[in-house]
């Protein structure tokens, strides 16, 4: 019996490592362009972190998390739990007031897999600490919106507020008190949802619950005024820097740490998968895990949304794998100085492909334009006698004549003379 990978655990194959490469290296250079720097965070937390963070009737908390019982430990399900809790344990804002900071690695949620849905992903995750400004959500959005452009992805944004703890508890009653006229007509997880999350009701995906919320009370119109001044210039600032966005008065987000602004990138490309990217303000989580009352602004993205999206847009301008020169070693006698020209070659940062298995020449020149190879060099029993290589470009099918003398050292030099040195 084959042991196969387990349902919703994925491998990445050199098919697509590639695209994945390239999504986080425009990722990287983007943020860093706006002054985040990388931190990285452990796989495995205390699971109080995530029930005190995520909050405790949330899918994710509540279904979703991988949790270790007896050890009382969980694998992440997101970045931004982790990333605060650091940030208090390093007293990372006593450095520098404001702390921009961003990671990239899988995270780990239980979900039914689907396309574009599965139960380890993998997150970019950016976040802004210590700033409320209503330019840092726009600069934020902005960020996020930048790498999508730059990956040539299509999507559109929404955005939303959440409110405080100043508005958000009078709106919840009157939300609930509104669901509880209409009970009959939600489905079985609204109605429950009812009580112990009211504020999810809002974006179930069930045609009798959309209709129903469609004459729900809206948070919106009830914002305290600080909340609502800072939508307003959210919006504004937006609109400034020229993206495009529509409020979506039913966004509510998975995670009970969002105050104020949430948004989402979203597209119609993945099925059901709607979000590329989603994110938002949370001004209590810092306090609320024993750190400074600072308050924080992020998004995350996910890669695999991200790279399908791409293959599915036909967003193509990653490099594809590709090769410097490949060697054909044709002969017993050319095996051991072919193998030294490869290595020197490597040492020399030249990408180097090499078979040792003596396979014909029609196959070797086959596998070489598998590889994606620029040159092959072919040394043959007879071109050691003459000692004269062929060096043949593969992409205009050119050959020319290779000078076999002196050592596989100075055939290296000769060859990065005429192919040039390794791109950098
Ligand atoms: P989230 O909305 O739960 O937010 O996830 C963000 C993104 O991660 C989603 O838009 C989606 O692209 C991707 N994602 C989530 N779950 C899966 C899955 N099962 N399979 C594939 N991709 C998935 C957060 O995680 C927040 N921590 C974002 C944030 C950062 N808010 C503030 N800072």
């Amino acid at each position: 019996m084959k042991i196969q990978a387990i349902n919703g655990f994925k491998d990445i194959l050199p098919d697509s490592i590639n695209r994945w490469r390239y999504i986080e290296q425009r990722a990287r250079d983007i943020f860093e362009r706006f002054g985040l720097q990388e931190i990285r965070v452990p796989i495995l937390e205390k699971t109080e972190l995530f029930v005190r963070s995520i909050g405790e009737s949330t899918d994710v908390v509540e279904k979703e998390m991988y949790t270790f019982p007896d050890k009382g430990i969980t694998m992440r399900p997101e970045a931004t739990a982790s990333i605060m809790r650091a940030f208090i344990e390093h007293g990372m804002h006593v450095q520098q007031p404001v702390q921009r900071l961003y990671t990239i690695g899988p995270m780990f949620r239980h979900e039914r897999p689907q396309k574009g849905r599965l139960r380890q992903f993998h997150q970019l995750d950016a976040e802004i600490i210590g700033a409320t400004e209503p330019l840092i959500d726009a600069e934020l959005i902005a960020m996020g919106q930048m790498l999508l452009d730059e990956l040539g992805l299509r999507t559109s944004l929404e955005i939303n507020s959440l409110g405080c703890s100043v508005c958000r508890p009078p709106f919840k009653t009157q939300l609930v008190a509104f669901l509880e006229q209409h009970l009959s007509r939600l489905c079985n997880d609204c109605r429950r949802r009812t009580h112990t999350n009211p504020l999810r009701v809002l974006d179930c995906k069930q045609e009798a619950c959309r209709a129903v919320v469609q004459s729900a009370p809206s948070l919106l119109d009830m914002l305290c005024n600080e909340c609502d001044n800072h939508f307003q210039h959210v919006g504004q600032a937006l609109q400034h820097i020229g993206l495009d966005f529509r409020i979506n008065r039913f966004m509510v987000r998975g995670l009970d740490y969002y105050t104020r602004t949430t948004f989402e990138f979203l597209t119609a490309d993945l099925g059901a998968q709607a979000a590329v990217g989603a994110g938002g303000r949370y001004d209590g989580l810092i306090e609320q895990l024993g750190g400074p009352p600072l308050s924080g602004i992020g998004f995350a993205m996910g890669l695999e949304r991200l790279a399908l999206l791409m293959e599915q847009q036909g967003a193509q301008n990653h490099a594809e794998h590709s090769m410097d020169v490949f060697l054909v070693a044709l002969g017993d006698k050319t095996l051991n100085p072919s193998s030294r020209l490869a290595h020197a070659l490597r040492k020399n940062g030249i990408k180097t492909a090499i078979d040792y298995a003596g396979r014909s020449l029609k196959a070797q020149l086959k596998q070489a334009n598998r590889v994606n190879a620029r040159y092959s060099l072919i040394l043959g029993d007879d071109e050691w006698l003459r000692q004269e290589g062929i060096l043949r470009n593969m992409r205009t099918q050119e050959q020319q004549p290779f000078t076999l003398t002196g050592t596989p050292e100075e055939w290296c030099s000769r060859l990065i003379d005429i192919i040039g040195p390794a791109p950098r």
